[in-house]
């Protein structure tokens, strides 16, 4: 029997940074301060900067301004030992309830190095509602109005403000690499098929990691019950304090942040719950991830934004839905459909037959929508069991199955 003995050390402040955080299995956890085979890991214990910065890379804090009003967050890895002045930029975009730190979580093995060391210029985007993105030019982050976005404000003016912000400070190294992480790819999508033209001229290529581009067959009962449930919840509390729920610091946060570490027994139970409920099933789990992923996991977004992804396990990929006043905001009962088909600039699609959340159905009724010159890269399927939604950025295997090929293909057309 795992004991509790070692409640709470977690919680205990790091006072000269070398406290073992984390260990290969869940029972070296129970001796974890003396424990040898455990270590200490500044993902799983600071924030996206200061691991930027723990791995001997420079980080430069950017801040755009929306035309809705947010002001945006962007950090761009600098890597000191590349003199080549030649650097393509890549947007680095992450999902629901992550920010971008969630791409530099594996320390050297994390996307987001892996590229800064082959010589690209990186910028991880922080989505409005995360830690890193809670300023408004009007609102306070404590206002209700700060909370009601959706995420076609995220696709719309969020990612046109990046692009167009990225392509101004480095427009001579070529267009911009986005890779975007499931709801990274649904922002990527809209702002596409909205803004074909923009998207060719500022976007050589979209990398979509699991992208949600409608989830009719998604496994996800997280993503079935937010369906089911957040119109309620909308309608009912999006103009009361219950809509600032998800903000970073809010109840879920600090319960995952707080509570799944406490002992190796409670973490275990969590990432399994994580995976059952979201991720979808996933037989073996490494021990070292919960200390990362709920040092990052769940990030802040709003209500709305959680409806709308729940949306597209029924309605697929479009405008978010006001029900009865769709007839009144649109024309139409439905609201109108994201037509991927409009996409010119080609889009690598990447998913894995063992993950829960974006499925190999969903993933072909995709792909087979994009045109023939979005589609000359084709698709990619990971195969290897076990590795599901969240293993795209933590799992094990992530360099070897998925990163080194992203590499090759991105220096295949470095210079295109
Ligand atoms: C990250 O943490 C460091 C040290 O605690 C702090 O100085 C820095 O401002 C933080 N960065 C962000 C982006 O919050
Ligand atoms: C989507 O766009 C394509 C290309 O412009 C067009 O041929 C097609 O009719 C559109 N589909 C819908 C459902 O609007």
């Amino acid at each position: 029997m795992i004991t509790t003995s070692v409640i709470l050390f977690f919680l205990i402040n790091v006072t000269n940074g070398v406290i073992n955080n984390v260990c290969p299995t869940y029972q070296d956890y129970i001796s974890i301060r003396t424990n040898h085979r455990c270590w200490y890991d500044v993902a799983a214990d600071q924030n996206a900067t200061t691991i930027i910065t723990s791995y001997g890379y420079g980080v430069e804090t950017h801040k755009v301004v929306t035309s809705d009003g947010y002001v945006i967050t962007m950090f761009r890895i600098v890597n000191p030992y590349i003199s080549s002045k030649r650097k393509v930029p890549v947007l680095l975009q992450h999902g629901l309830l992550y920010s971008g730190a969630c791409f530099i979580g594996k320390g050297k093995d994390s996307l987001g190095f892996i590229l800064a060391d082959a010589g690209y210029d990186v910028w991880l985007a922080n989505m409005r509602g995360t830690e890193y993105s809670e300023e408004h030019v009007t609102f306070k982050k404590n206002d209700i109005q700060f909370w009601s976005f959706n995420v076609d404000d995220i696709g719309l003016y969020e990612i046109t403000a990046e692009l167009n912000y990225i392509a101004q400070i480095n427009s001579e190294n070529g267009k911009i690499i986005y890779i975007g992480h499931s709801m990274g790819g649904t922002t990527a999508l809209m702002y596409a098929s909205t803004f074909p033209e923009e998207a060719k001229h500022l976007v050589k290529l979209f990398i979509l990691l699991a992208p949600n581009g409608g989830a009719i067959n998604t496994r996800s009962i997280f993503l079935r019950s937010s369906a089911l449930v957040m119109n309620s919840i909308v309608n009912i509390f999006i103009n009361t304090e219950f809509a600032k729920l998800l903000a970073n610091g809010a109840l879920p946060d600090r319960l995952a942040s707080a509570a799944c570490l406490q002992t190796p027994f409670i973490m275990n139970a969590c990432i399994n719950i994580l995976n059952l409920v979201i991720m979808g099933l996933q037989r073996k789990t490494d021990a070292s991830i919960p200390p990362i992923l709920f040092n990052q996991f769940p990030s802040g977004t709003s209500l709305p934004v959680l409806k709308q992804i729940g949306d597209t396990t029924t309605i697929g990929l479009r405008a978010y839905d006001f029900g009865r006043l769709n007839v009144e905001k649109y024309g139409t009962l439905l609201p109108p459909i994201y037509n991927v088909s409009k996409i010119e600039v080609p889009i690598y699609l990447v998913h894995s037959n063992s993950d829960g959340v974006i499925t190999k159905t969903d993933t072909d009724i995709l792909f087979n929508r994009l045109l023939p010159q979005a589609k000359v890269f084709g698709k990619y399927e990971i195969v290897e069991e076990d590795f599901n939604h969240n293993d795209f950025l933590l799992g094990k295997t992530a360099k070897t199955v998925l990163y080194d090929k992203l590499l090759l293909l991105i220096n295949s057309i470095r210079y295109v």
